[in-house]
């Protein structure tokens, strides 16, 4: 698959098939994931993949922004006492930039194997981190929701590029949000 159409072909998906995702896939997804980029390269990540169906109805519970029934959860998770001990007081934003930047990778490696996926950040952390029995000082920042595509697929939206987009100084915000 070529980057840019990849880049523009990816959509949240919430609507998923049965079909159960390989571990091969789970491991390749997490391997992108690790290869995004990371503040000061500290790499303060931990990435969890959860398939047991009652599992992932319990993790669905706590998360109000899960919709559909994926067939695998991915947790990524900051490791705040990493970030600290070698970022001090950035620790904390650069943990969740990271997490961010791998999770983007995920999503991208997840469309190129064909597979749906949607990040989610409406859930409860403390919760789930207690189920996956993460220690506190790894906090889950992202999930991400997994499964085969199931019924019609989004369409992208997006402002137009050329209201977001500014040469050498800011010409003002022309990004209209009453759609
Ligand atoms: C930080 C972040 C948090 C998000 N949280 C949720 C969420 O809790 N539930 C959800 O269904 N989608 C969530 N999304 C997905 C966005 O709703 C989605 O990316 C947006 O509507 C644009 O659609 P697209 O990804 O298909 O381009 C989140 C996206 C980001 C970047």
């Amino acid at each position: 698959m070529e980057l840019f159409d990849a880049i523009k072909g990816r959509r949240s998906i919430r609507s998923y098939g049965e079909r159960e995702i390989s571990d091969e896939f789970l491991l390749k997804l997490t391997e992108m994931a690790h290869w995004a980029p990371s503040a000061g390269n500290i790499n303060p990540r931990y990435f969890l993949s959860v398939k047991n169906r009652d599992k992932i109805e319990m993790i669905k519970s706590l998360s109000p922004g899960m919709f559909g029934k994926p067939a695998a959860i991915m947790i990524l998770c900051a490791d705040k006492d990493r970030a600290r001990k070698k970022a001090s007081t950035n620790g904390d934003v650069y943990s969740i930039l990271d997490v961010a930047m791998a999770a983007q990778n995920m999503l991208l490696a997840a469309h190129a194997l064909e597979l749906g996926a949607c990040v989610i950040r409406s859930f409860h952390a403390p919760a789930i981190g207690k189920l996956l029995g993460l220690p506190d000082h790894i906090v889950p920042e992202l999930l991400i929701a997994l499964g085969y595509p199931a019924g019609d697929q989004p369409r992208g939206v997006r402002p137009e590029l050329n209201g977001i987009y500014h040469r050498e100084s800011f010409k003002g915000s022309v990004v209209n949000d009453q759609k």
